[in-house]
């Protein structure tokens, strides 16, 4: 099924008219994305599940090269989660791949534009000589303080909530944690995410309305946005609007606005 612009996100506005709307003093400073529908579109497009990926890599290219234009502080993306090993061993072999690769060929650019890049997500399961290899390319971009990159790898929230758990007891039993001391701010720290801010803006592509086991504790009071673009065809200017679409919603963590009597 075709994208009906009617009834998705897509805009009418370009790219510099959607650039003029937003608001410098409202960006979202951490930016989440579930790239989903790849799949879908390989199959719209009578293609190979493979090609739908290889279109998924390009969109990524696209929203990374928008956040660093924009300056944006963290970007988030979901690339494999702890689930995605229930695929065929085809299709997680060829995941695998394309991810290391797409960072292997991109990092020379990534590090031109002074992107720091991380992978989040658990080491179970990957083998030593593949974490090897992305932990290699992800350093040497350790330098750069421009867009912090989170590729979620391997990534469960719950996984990583355990993860978290198991640290912080040993934490308590050898005596380096106090565990009249632990609140939320400590449990962050034992997130991958430490020393992040939470994310702001949550989106989701291909018209699901899931979380699907994504930053689990961090999305707490992320504002979400979804659109029936499938991932490949997401575009910058869908990206902006979402954005714009955030600066005019009233976050209230919990609170109210205006005080009125109980
Ligand atoms: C969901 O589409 C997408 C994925 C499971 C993989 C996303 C990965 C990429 C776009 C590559 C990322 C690469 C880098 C370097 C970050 P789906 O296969 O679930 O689609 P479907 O639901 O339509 O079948």
């Amino acid at each position: 099924m075709q994208n009906n612009p009617e009834s998705s996100n897509s805009s009418v506005l370009t790219y510099p008219e959607l650039l003029a709307q937003l608001q410098g003093d409202r960006m979202p400073r951490h930016i989440a994305i579930i790239m989903d529908g790849n799949g879908r579109w390989a199959r719209l497009h009578g293609v190979r599940r493979s090609a739908g990926h290889k279109a998924g890599v390009r969109a990524v290219r696209r929203i990374v090269e928008t956040s660093v234009e924009m300056k944006l502080e963290y970007l988030t993306v979901y690339a494999f989660s702890t689930e995605n090993w229930r695929r065929s061993r085809g299709e997680v072999n060829y995941l695998l791949k394309l991810i290391l690769d797409s960072l292997i060929t991109e990092i020379d650019e990534l590090n031109r534009n002074n992107v720091n890049i991380r992978f989040i997500g658990s080491r179970q399961e990957l083998s030593s000589a593949y974490y090897r290899k992305v932990m290699e390319t992800c350093t040497r971009s350790w330098n750069n303080n421009g867009l912090h990159l989170n590729v979620a790898m391997n990534y469960g929230g719950r996984r990583e909530i355990m993860e978290a758990f198991g640290e912080i007891l040993q934490d308590v039993q050898s005596g380096k944690l106090n565990y009249a001391d632990l609140d939320e701010k400590k449990v962050g720290d034992y997130l991958y995410t430490s020393g992040m801010p939470d994310p702001d803006l949550l989106i989701r592509t291909s018209g699901e309305k899931r979380l699907s086991n994504f930053l689990v504790w961090q999305a707490a009071y992320a504002e979400f946005w979804f659109t029936e673009t499938l991932w490949p065809d997401f575009t910058r200017e869908e990206f902006l609007q979402a954005i714009i679409d955030y600066q005019n919603r009233q976050r209230r963590f919990g609170a109210r606005k205006v005080q009125d009597k109980i």
